[in-house]
């Protein structure tokens, strides 16, 4: 039994990692969030009650609250996840983007060395600081058929994949510098439960069962590579329990689908799960709607996992298939959690972004 402190638990896939380590294993969570617009506690409800989880309300970017946490929790590894993470928001505004995803992670270094330094040799031997980062540091693939492999030169695009590829960097200067023993992975596009429904996929199943406008950014055929984010869950914790210090490991699903394609997908299976439509729709293709493209889009990522899958054994559990299948289903039956999460901040961010 290990303590984890895992930062940016309330998130979409933090709060993932978390479901995880108190349900399928016997480890210690404490996690630490802010709860920014993108946080939500209703996402951890049926862990909360757990003897071995703990929240505290904590923002990165202060750093006393953060020593204090380190000193009390005495955690054997970090799992750093906390960051401001939709490309739009950081297009609109980067200011957060700097402050949490560089500022803050550099204060989860520092402390976190801080709090290593001064274990006793064995538990300073085990530590381990795992920095989550994504496949967006790598930037574009347009035009070729390659895969972001762990040696594809850094090239973001964005200010929130420029952000992240600065944490990335500091990370390994830590490691190699002052020896921190991190871990680093950079994982591509995940979908499923509890995702804030800014993003594609959840944006347009909740969109369509409004009855509302599914928008497409330019002609629809940039590509991600998706990933159930369970499985993604599944390979942070067999990366920190059983990576190399010092290593990257890139995490995805070998599911490259178009934009167009993912969202006709959604349409079919809503057709399926929910043919009771609002009364504005007759069919929910019907509601896809081409609209201004992002600026600065990345037309293609596509992830090589074979390191993760040949070093620690891991492989995706879920087809592009089967976890859409599920995410739909989801939506349909947890109206509660999408009504808790669309009200106030979000509207405002629709209403401004798809005006
Ligand atoms: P998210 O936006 O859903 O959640 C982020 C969480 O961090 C929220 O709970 C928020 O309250 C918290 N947070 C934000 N600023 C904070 C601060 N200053 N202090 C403490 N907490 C703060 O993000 P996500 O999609 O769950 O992504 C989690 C991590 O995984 C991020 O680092 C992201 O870059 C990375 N990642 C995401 C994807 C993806 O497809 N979503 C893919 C690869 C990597
Ligand atoms: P998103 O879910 O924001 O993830 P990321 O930008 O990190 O890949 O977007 C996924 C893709 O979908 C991306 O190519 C942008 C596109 N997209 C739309 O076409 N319409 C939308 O309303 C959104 C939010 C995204």
């Amino acid at each position: 039994m290990k303590k984890f402190l895992v930062t940016g638990g309330a998130g979409f896939i933090g709060s993932a990692v978390v479901r995880h380590l108190i349900n399928d294993t016997d480890h210690r969570v404490l996690n630490i969030d802010k709860l920014t617009y993108a946080g939500n506690l209703a996402s951890l409800s049926y862990v909360e009650s757990n003897a071995r989880y703990e929240f505290k309300q904590i923002d990165i970017c202060d750093l006393v609250s953060l020593k204090l946490a380190f000193e009390t929790y005495q955690p054997d590894y970090v799992m750093h996840l906390a960051a401001e993470s939709h490309v739009d928001r950081s297009i609109d505004g980067p200011s957060e983007f700097i402050q949490t995803n560089i500022v803050g992670t550099y204060n989860m270094l520092e402390v976190a060395r801080e709090y290593w330094l001064q274990l006793d040799e064995k538990r300073r031997g085990a530590f381990r600081f795992h920095h989550i980062s994504t496949d967006e540091v790598y930037g574009d693939l347009e035009g070729t058929e390659d895969l972001f492999t762990e040696e594809t030169p850094y090239s973001p695009s964005s200010p929130y994949s420029a952000s992240k590829a600065s944490s990335d960097h500091l990370v390994r200067a830590w490691q190699r510098t002052f020896g921190l023993p991190t871990i680093i992975t950079n994982c591509s596009n995940n979908y499923g439960p509890y995702h804030f429904p800014e993003k594609l996929i959840p944006l347009v199943i909740t969109n369509a069962l409004e009855g509302k406008e599914l928008p497409i950014y330019g002609n629809g055929m940039q590509i991600r590579d998706w990933l159930y984010v369970e499985d993604h869950a599944r390979a942070l914790v067999e990366v920190v329990t059983k990576g190399e210090i010092g290593e990257t490991y890139n995490i995805g699903g070998h599911n490259e689908k178009a934009n167009i394609d993912v969202v006709k997908t959604i349409c079919s299976l809503l057709e399926k799960l929910q043919p009771n439509k609002p009364e504005n729709v007759k069919s929910y293709a019907d509601l896809i709607a081409y609209v201004k493209d992002r600026p600065g889009h990345d037309v293609r990522y596509a992830i090589d996992a074979s390191k993760i899958q040949n070093d620690l054994g891991w492989t995706p559990q879920e087809t592009f298939e089967s976890g859409i299948e599920k995410t739909v289903k989801w939506y349909l039956e947890r109206t509660d959690w999408v009504e808790g999460v669309k009200s106030g901040e979000y509207k405002n961010w629709v209403a401004k972004q798809y005006k």
